[in-house]
């Protein structure tokens, strides 16, 4: 039997997930003592049964991959058959290679800890690079969430979706086809050292109203600021942005809306309170194919 465990940090999203796939919820019995460490009990999963566990490791990221880690290892003593991992937003995946000397490449570390508690297949949503998910060894699935957006953002003939630098033009073009609207970018560098952002206008058509900056992160929000700015000046009069991962740190959403951009979505890979969209289907749909 196939079993669903939904951890605590994607409780929405599990729900969703296991009406679409059918499957019998497992119970993980979660707790936090005094001093902050975290405990899991899981039942109702029997020695021979496969498992999908469910856990997003949105922030506190690493107290979420811990909490992940504990589900994982304590299926493996029950003795699950095969443990599989749904990690709607993979942290850490950024730091997918040494940039500077010395730096620890943490995407690396996290494919190593979850391999070294028997986790036999992972789902990613969105994950940031391809690199991010090469370190792994055992099967690490890319899910495209871009149906789902689609169906979210509906008719958008008007409009043109930007990207916020040269990296995301794929995910801009792809959904600017399904959206039968145009695309265009904006060309952004990060000081890797203070994290500064800087951008100026790649190619965006004129002659529409709306902008709608898509990407994979919303964290601070300067890189969707500074691609709002950019666009107001050259005319544009209405501004959206949008995002799978939506982390939304340092009050980013007060920057947003300072910087003109009318309205903000993200999914339920990181639960909060700008998710607007469900990314259940594109996992399902995914799941589904590879059987589970
Ligand atoms: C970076 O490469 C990502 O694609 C995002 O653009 C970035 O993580 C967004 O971060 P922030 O909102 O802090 O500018």
């Amino acid at each position: 039997m196939t079993r669903l465990a939904i951890g605590p940090a994607s409780q929405s999203l599990g729900k969703s997930l296991a009406e679409r796939l059918r499957l019998e919820a497992a119970s993980v019995l979660f707790k936090e003592f005094p001093d902050g460490e975290t405990y899991v009990k899981l039942t109702e999963v029997s020695p021979g049964d496969d498992l999908i566990v469910v856990q997003s490791l949105s922030p506190p990221q690493a107290r979420n991959l811990m909490v992940l880690l504990q589900i994982a290892s304590a299926a493996r003593d029950i003795g699950v058959r095969r443990i599989s991992v749904v990690a709607p937003y993979l942290a850490y995946s950024r730091q997918d290679k040494m940039f500077l000397p010395g730096e620890a490449v943490s995407a690396r570390l996290v494919a190593k800890v979850l391999e070294s508690c028997g986790v036999q297949r992972v789902y990613v949503v969105e994950p940031h690079s391809a690199e991010s998910l090469s370190f792994f060894r055992i099967p690490a699935v890319p899910v495209s969430p871009v149906d789902d957006i689609v169906k979210f953002l509906g008719d958008r003939t008007g409009s043109v979706i930007v990207a916020p630098d040269e990296k995301r033009v794929p995910d801009a073009r792809e959904l600017a086809s399904k959206l039968s609207c145009d695309y265009g970018w904006v060309e952004k560098t990060r000081d890797r050292d203070t994290g500064e952002v800087r951008s100026k206008i790649g190619s965006v058509p004129h002659g529409k109203k709306t902008a709608v900056i898509f990407d994979d992160i919303i964290s601070s929000g300067s890189t969707i600021v500074k691609a709002a700015e950019l666009l107001r000046s050259i005319g544009f009069e209405e501004i959206e942005a949008g995002c799978v991962h939506g982390l939304f740190v340092q009050r980013a959403e007060e920057k947003l809306a300072a910087a003109g951009v009318r309205s903000i979505f993200a999914s339920d890979t990181i639960e909060g309170k700008m998710t607007r969209y469900s990314v259940a289907g594109s996992i399902a749909k995914s799941i589904e194919k590879d059987g589970p």
